[in-house]
């Protein structure tokens, strides 16, 4: 990297439990067969809709999986069992239609098929995904102060449109992401971040030359080969961060459909 870098010193202490939390949070995929108590459902709740939301819009919506048979086909739309008994199940969503019915019911002439209705444009739909993403971490990293674990949940969206049908989504609101939150049954080592100066630059972007290029593989290739080494997990990938990456850029079993046609079947048009 170039003089202009971020310096890469990690904290020797904590500072404090919130900073403890986010550099110690790792993804949780084993729960305790506990139920979490209604006030710390609610609570979580309240610090999600406590995060930043663009243009004081609101939106964002979530829903909490609390039926059984509807937990266990999102588990099975997600090729994710164990979500299925998961004690708290959060489905994260891009919502313009609370606005749309509020503005219909401020006055009932406005028509969505106006071209000023600007809640179904490209921006206004990202805008929501950036909302209901950081309303999800917001709870997360409560969870994980409490003492809870999490994963986040982008394969609730293996199949979007029978997520839309099981979850009765309407026009204008489309799943983001889920939340899986509970107990944990595991405790799994941190995974390795690459070094800073690779992810965080000064300015302008850095693309690093080939020798740094080289000198990232090395040290974060080793020490993701070192994680997976010592995951004792049966479909751990005995890989280095390069190998892992270039089997999954041009894996033809990723398996995802285009989306843009179940968003826009949602009624987001990203002409506009
Ligand atoms: C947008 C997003 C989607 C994710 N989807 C899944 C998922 O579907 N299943 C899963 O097991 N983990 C999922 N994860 C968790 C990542 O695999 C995990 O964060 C990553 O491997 C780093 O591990 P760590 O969270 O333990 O640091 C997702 C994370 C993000 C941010």
């Amino acid at each position: 990297m170039n003089t202009d870098t971020i310096e890469t010193s990690e904290p020797a202490t904590m500072p404090n439990e919130t900073i403890r939390t986010l550099l110690e949070r790792r993804s949780i995929r084993g729960f305790a067969d506990e139920p979490i108590p209604e006030e710390t459902a609610a609570l979580l709740e309240l610090t999600a809709q406590h995060a930043a939301t663009s243009r004081y819009f609101n939106e964002w919506s979530a829903i909490r999986v609390t039926d059984p048979a509807l937990a266990a086909a999102i588990a099975e739309e997600a090729h994710q069992g164990y979500i299925a008994h998961a004690p708290l199940l959060y489905i994260f969503l891009a919502d313009q239609r609370r606005n749309a019915d509020l503005i219909t019911a401020e006055d009932p002439q406005v028509s969505e098929e106006d071209e000023r209705f600007i809640l179904k444009t490209s921006y206004a739909f990202l805008q929501a995904q950036n909302d209901a993403v950081l309303a999800l971490h917001a709870m997360e990293t409560a969870a994980n102060s409490l003492g809870l674990g999490c994963v986040i949940l982008g394969s609730v969206l293996n199949d979007p449109d029978r997520l839309v049908d099981l979850l009765h989504l309407p026009k204008l609101v489309y799943p983001v992401l889920g939340l899986a939150i509970g107990k944990p049954s595991q405790d799994p080592s941190l995974k390795p971040r690459m070094p800073r100066p690779a992810q965080i630059f000064k300015n302008s972007y850095q693309r690093p030359s080939e020798a740094e290029i080289a000198q990232v593989v090395s040290d974060f290739d080793q020490s993701v080969f070192r994680y997976y080494r010592d995951v004792r997990h049966m479909d751990a990938p005995r890989k280095t961060f390069s190998q892992i990456m270039a089997d999954k850029a041009f894996s033809p079993a990723d398996g995802h459909s285009p989306m843009l046609p179940s968003i826009q079947a949602q009624g987001f048009d990203f002409d506009k």
